[in-house]
C-alpha cells in the first residue's frame, strides 16, 4: 500500500489534468446516473469527484476503497465552483474495497450538527466530518506557531510532571493513590505554577511547556476539567517584558491564522476601572455600554431603596440603553430575571415606577451620569458593591446580545492590569485573588493589616471579546515576603512548611525576580475557530458532568485494584454536586 505517498484527493487541481493517480479514501457520497456511478472520495484534505463506469461492487457511504483512475477536467458547465476540487473529477479504472462501514449513527457530510450527545458518544465519527477535521488542523497549527515563536524568543519547553502534590490554583484537585505509600495521594497539577517557579531558581531564565492542567471544578462553556495551557515562566522581567511577548505572540498568531492584523500594544485597564465601567473582570469592549456610577445623583433621595442601599456602604449603578424606551415590558421583566438570576435583588429603570420618588434634579442627573439621550433608557441596580457590579455586568451583556450591539468580526484585546492581591470567597473570608505567588505593590503592603483588600498586585489578564485567555504575574521572590502573604491568607506554619517548605528554601539559594502568565490553548483555538463551545477544541472533550461518554470515563475498577491501593469506596448519601 502506497497511501502515504498517494495524492491527496483534497488536494487535485486543474494542473493535475491528464494525471494517473492512486488515490485513498471513504465514500462521502455516491449517485448513479444512467448507468454511470460518482463518487465523492474523501481524505483529510477535502473530497474529489470520482466517475466510474458500470461499478459491479456494492458501495455504500464511509466504506474505505482505493482507486485508480485519471484526473480529467470537468466538460465545461459541470464545474463544481463549491469544491476546491471542482474544475476536476477522476475517472476510474480501479477501485477495491479495502473496508465496509455500517451505517453511521449520523451522516458525516451532513451540514446539519447531529446531537452532541451522540457525537460524544461516537467521538472517533463525529472527528470524521470536515468541519471537525479542520479544528484538529487548526489546533496542531496553533501549537505548531506558538512552539516556533517561543523558540525564537529563546524559550525552551520543558516538561513538568502530571503525577505532583497539589499546588493551590483556586479548584479541587484529581487525586491518585499511590500503591507504594499507603494512604499517600499524588495531585494532578491545576497548573505547574511552583515547578515552574523552581525552574527559575534552576537558571532556565525562560520557560514554557504546552501544559495539560487539571482542575476538578464547575464546568461552563469554556471550561473543562482538563485543558491545555501555554504555561511561560521567565527571569528578571517585569510586566512590559511578559506584555511584549505575549501581545507578539497574538499578532502572529492572528496574523498567521485569519489573517488579521492585530493593533499592539493591547490597551490596558485595571480592575477597579473594569468592574465599575464594564461590571466584569473580562469585559467584551466590541460595544460600548458603559456603565455609570450613580451614588453622587442619589445622596439626599426620597427614593428610599437608594438611599438604604447607599447608607449601608453599597452603590448604585446605572446603564442607558439607546432607543431603550421601546422595550417591551415582558423584555424588562425577562432583564430582571437575568438580575434575580446573578443573585440580584432586581431592576429599576427609567422612566418607569420609581419616577415619582426622584426629583427633576436626580433624573436629570441619572440621565446625565450615564449619558442618556431623550430616547434611552436607564436601567438600575442597588446593591453591595461587588453584587451590583456583577448584576449590572450580566445586564450589559444581555442588552448587547438583546439589540444586537456586538460588533462582529471585532476583535477587542486588552490587559486587565493591574490586580487586587486578596479578595473575599463565597464565605466572606479573606483569600487570594489570583495565586498565593502573586507579588503585591510594595507601597500597599504598609496598609496590608488594616486594608488588605486594597491592595494591589502585579498580577494581569488577558482578554478578548468577553473571555479570559490569559492570566499571569509577577511573583513574590522575597521568602520572608512569600511567608508573610501566606499567613496574611490565614495559613498555619506548619501548613506553609509542608506545602510550600521546598519553594521557600529554593528561594534561599539565588533567586532571580522572575514572573509569567498562562495563556489557555483551548480558548485561543475557539477564538481562532469561531466556535463558542470549547468541546469543539478538544479531540475528546468531557461532557458537563464530566464523563466521557466515548470510553465510559470515570468507572468502577476491579476490587483487586482498590485493594492494591488500599483504598475502600464508602457510597455517598446524596449525589455529588
Ligand atoms: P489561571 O488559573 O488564571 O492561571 O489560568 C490561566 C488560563 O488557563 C485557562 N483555564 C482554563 N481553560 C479551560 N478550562 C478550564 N477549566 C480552565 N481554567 C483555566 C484560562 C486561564 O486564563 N498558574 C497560573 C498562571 C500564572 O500565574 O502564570 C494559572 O494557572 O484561559
Amino acid at each position: 500500500m502506497s497511501g502515504f505517498t498517494a495524492p491527496h484527493c483534497g488536494a487535485l487541481r486543474a494542473s493535475d489534468d491528464g494525471r494517473e493517480v492512486e488515490l485513498y479514501g471513504w465514500v462521502a457520497r455516491r449517485r448513479d446516473h444512467g448507468g454511470v456511478t460518482f463518487i465523492d472520495l474523501r481524505d483529510r484534505w477535502g473530497t474529489v469527484q470520482v466517475v466510474i463506469r458500470s461499478l459491479e461492487a456494492e458501495i455504500r457511504n464511509e466504506y474505505v476503497v482505493r482507486i485508480k483512475g485519471k484526473v480529467t477536467r470537468r466538460p465545461g458547465g459541470s464545474e463544481n465552483p463549491k469544491m476546491a476540487t471542482g474544475d476536476v473529477e477522476v475517472v476510474a479504472s480501479d477501485l477495491e474495497i479495502i473496508s465496509e462501514s455500517h451505517p453511521t449513527p449520523f451522516p458525516i457530510e451532513d451540514p446539519e450538527e447531529p446531537d452532541e450527545k451522540t457525537r460524544l458518544e461516537y467521538r472517533y465519527l463525529d472527528l470524521r466530518r470536515p468541519p471537525m477535521t479542520k479544528m484538529l488542523e487548526l489546533r496542531s497549527r496553533v501549537n505548531k506557531i506558538i512552539r516556533d515563536f517561543m523558540d525564537r524568543n529563546e524559550f525552551i519547553e520543558v516538561e513538568t510532571p502530571i503525577l505532583t502534590r497539589s499546588s493551590p490554583s483556586g479548584a479541587r484537585d484529581f487525586l491518585v493513590p499511590s500503591r507504594l505509600h499507603p494512604g499517600n495521594f499524588y495531585a494532578l497539577p491545576q497548573a505547574p505554577q511552583m515547578l515552574k517557579q523552581l525552574l527559575m531558581v534552576s537558571g532556565v531564565q525562560r520557560y514554557y511547556q504546552i501544559a495539560r492542567c487539571f482542575r476538578d471544578e464547575n464546568l461552563r462553556a469554556d471550561r473543562q476539567p482538563e485543558f491545555t495551557q501555554l504555561d511561560v515562566e521567565m527571569s528578571f522581567c517585569d510586566e512590559e517584558d511578559v506584555f511584549s511577548l505575549v501581545e507578539g505572540l497574538f499578532a502572529e498568531l492572528w496574523r498567521e491564522i485569519l489573517g488579521v492584523s492585530l493593533s499592539v500594544p493591547f490597551p490596558r485597564l485595571d480592575i477597579k476601572e473594569s468592574f465599575l465601567r464594564y461590571g466584569s473582570d473580562k469585559p467584551d469592549l466590541r460595544y460600548e455600554l458603559e456603565i455609570a456610577d450613580l451614588g453622587g445623583a442619589l445622596h439626599e433621595t426620597r427614593a428610599e431603596i437608594f438611599r438604604k442601599v447607599l447608607a449601608a456602604g453599597g452603590v448604585v449603578r446605572g446603564l442607558s440603553v439607546p432607543n431603550g424606551k421601546d422595550f417591551a415590558r415582558r423584555e424588562l421583566d425577562e432583564l430582571v430575571t437575568v438580575a434575580k438570576g446573578a443573585g440580584g435583588q432586581g431592576l429599576a429603570w427609567l422612566p418607569g415606577p420609581l419616577d415619582k420618588f426622584l426629583s427633576e434634579g436626580e433624573t436629570g442627573e441619572i440621565r446625565r451620569l450615564t449619558g442618556a439621550g431623550a430616547n434611552d433608557l436607564v436601567l438600575v441596580v442597588a446593591d453591595r458593591r461587588r453584587k451590583a457590579e456583577t448584576v449590572m455586568g450580566l445586564i450589559r451583556q444581555e442588552v448587547a446580545r438583546r439589540r444586537k450591539l456586538v460588533r462582529e468580526g471585532e476583535w477587542k484585546f486588552l490587559w486587565i492590569n493591574p490586580t487586587y492581591l486578596f479578595e473575599e470567597d463565597d464565605q466572606g473570608k479573606l483569600t487570594y485573588a489570583h495565586h498565593p505567588f502573586t507579588r503585591p505593590f510594595d507601597e500597599d503592603m504598609s496598609f496590608v493589616e488594616e486594608r488588605p483588600y486594597d491592595v494591589k498586585a502585579h498580577a494581569y489578564d488577558i482578554v478578548c471579546n468577553g473571555y479570559e485567555l490569559g492570566g499571569g504575574s509577577l511573583r513574590i521572590y522575597d521568602p520572608a515576603m512569600q511567608e508573610r502573604v501566606f499567613q496574611l491568607l490565614g495559613m498555619p506554619l506548619e501548613m506553609i512548611r509542608a506545602r510550600f517548605g521546598t519553594l521557600l528554601e529554593a528561594f534561599t539559594y539565588g533567586v532571580p525576580p522572575h514572573g509569567g502568565i498562562a495563556p489557555g490553548i483551548d480558548r485561543i483555538v475557539m477564538m481562532l475557530g469561531g466556535t463558542d463551545n470549547i468541546r469543539d477544541v478538544i479531540a475528546f472533550p468531557k461532557t458537563q458532568s464530566m464523563s466521557d461518554l466515548m470510553l465510559g470515563a470515570p468507572s468502577e475498577v476491579d476490587q483487586s485494584q482498590l485493594e492494591e491501593l488500599h483504598l475502600k469506596v464508602v457510597p455517598p448519601q446524596k449525589a455529588p454536586s
